[in-house]
């Protein structure tokens, strides 16, 4: 049997990184994050890929990745297997353009600003071939401290013995390239041993895009960009307030994507349930909805539904059109789902938890744990899986050329 490659996840969430792995028969040996919620979701996830609930046990650890002790717990955990590979993004809202335009000062004291330096320090204990570490965009501009943090990562990387590629022109991927049904730009800093003699610029070389985005004018060998109508109109519509966690569904779409997304053995639908909305919402989500609107063409109809200023809110309240890639999903959406109304003006609602998930490009077996407003977070932070599959199989290939 071929070997599997191995790999452990820092600040792991529910695993839409890991999924892509797996996806290709990597050997998770470790997944950590201190959200309980996300580890309950990854961990009845890694059931799917019949992994014994003792394994499983083992190596999801619910811990907080700035104490001591979890890097000796995650010593242990991998203990005298090979780590070919360490992937994981730390949280990024530290470094989003939204937070650090509020207040200079809490930027620099953001503890989270700086939990890049736990990932560099299991990376030197664990030594892998290769790793991956995902961030927002804003991770490539950011100053917490008055000088760009990028350099200064890319540096700390090196000085382990990695080769870094960190042309942003590369290292900066949109999932819609990756099949994914939306705008999400994320950076992604791949580090390859030196040892490995091979250059990261070539693993990047290696992620194969499959679809053009709408802005592309190179579109070449690619297929046309997924769309919100693709991702989600075969779903049970419903009012504000419907839906159950589970019910049995069969899709009647025959669109290439759900067929991709549906797991034939399965014939149920999770985390399909709406939101209550308030009569007020629901006529400004009607009303944006029928007429593909923003805030700032309802005021001047409706000034009466318009209750921030639009000229600094203009997009707070969005309909997601369905026939484009919906708009990049955010951790926000727990709190509100104004960015994410659903396009069809009978339901007069924003996005379930299944359908952030299916813009998302998470399979429909894939289970959300925890309360919803857990399981949007868990959603939100995620790493599209068609994207980190896409990002696992060029690694794949390094990796197997130089076993
Ligand atoms: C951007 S999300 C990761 C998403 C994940 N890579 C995925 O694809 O699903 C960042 C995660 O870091 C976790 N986190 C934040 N601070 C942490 C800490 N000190 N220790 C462990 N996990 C932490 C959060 O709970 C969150 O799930």
């Amino acid at each position: 049997m071929a070997k599997q490659f191995t790999f452990v996840d820092l600040f792991a969430g529910c695993g839409g990184l890991s999924e892509g792995f797996l996806k290709l028969n990597f050997k998770g040996l470790c997944h950590v994050d201190f959200d309980r919620n996300a580890c309950m979701t990854l961990a009845n996830r890694l059931k799917d890929y019949n992994i014994s609930d003792e394994e499983v046990k083992k190596t999801v650890l619910t811990r907080d990745l700035t104490k001591h002790e979890t890097v000796e717990d995650i010593l242990e955990c991998v203990k005298d297997i090979e780590v070919d590979l360490l992937i994981g993004g730390p949280p990024c809202q530290a470094f989003s353009t939204v937070g650090r335009a509020q207040d200079k000062n809490s930027m620099k004291d953001d503890p989270r600003n700086y939990l890049y330096k736990h990932y560099i320090e299991i990376l030197e204990k664990l030594n892998p071939k290769i790793f991956v570490f995902e961030n927002v965009t804003g991770l490539l501009s950011s100053k917490p401290d008055g000088e760009k943090i990028f350099p200064l990562i890319v540096k700390e990387f090196k000085k382990r013995g990695y080769d870094v590629y960190d042309n942003p022109k590369d290292i900066v991927l949109n999932s819609v390239h990756y099949g994914v049904p939306q705008i999400r730009k994320r950076v992604i800093l791949i580090g390859i041993r030196k040892d490995l003699n091979i250059s990261s610029k070539e693993v990047y070389d290696l992620i194969e895009k499959t679809h053009y985005a709408p802005t592309d004018e190179d579109r070449d060998g690619l297929k046309k960009f997924r769309t919100v109508k693709d991702a989600i109109s075969d779903l049970p519509p419903y009012m504000p307030g419907e839906g159950e966690e589970e019910i049995d569904f069969t899709s009647e779409s025959k669109n290439e994507y759900i067929k991709l997304i549906r797991n034939k053995s399965n014939n149920k639908l999770y985390n399909h349930t709406t939101r209550k909305h308030n009569v007020l919402d629901r006529e400004r989500y009607k009303i944006l909805s029928q007429n593909k609107w923003q805030l700032k063409d309802l005021n001047k109809v409706r000034p009466d539904l318009v209750h921030y200023n639009p000229k600094h809110f203009a997009n707070r309240y969005t309909v997601q059109e369905f026939d484009k890639p919906s708009r990049t999903v955010v951790a926000h959406l727990y709190k509100d789902g104004n960015l994410f109304i659903h396009p069809d003006p009978k339901q007069e609602r924003t996005f379930t938890v299944r359908e952030a998930a299916r813009v998302q490009s998470f399979p429909d077996d894939f289970k959300f744990l925890g309360a919803r407003t857990h399981q949007y977070k868990q959603v939100g932070n995620a790493v599209p899986p068609l994207m980190s599959y896409q990002i696992a199989k060029a690694i794949k290939k390094v990796l197997e050329e130089r076993r």
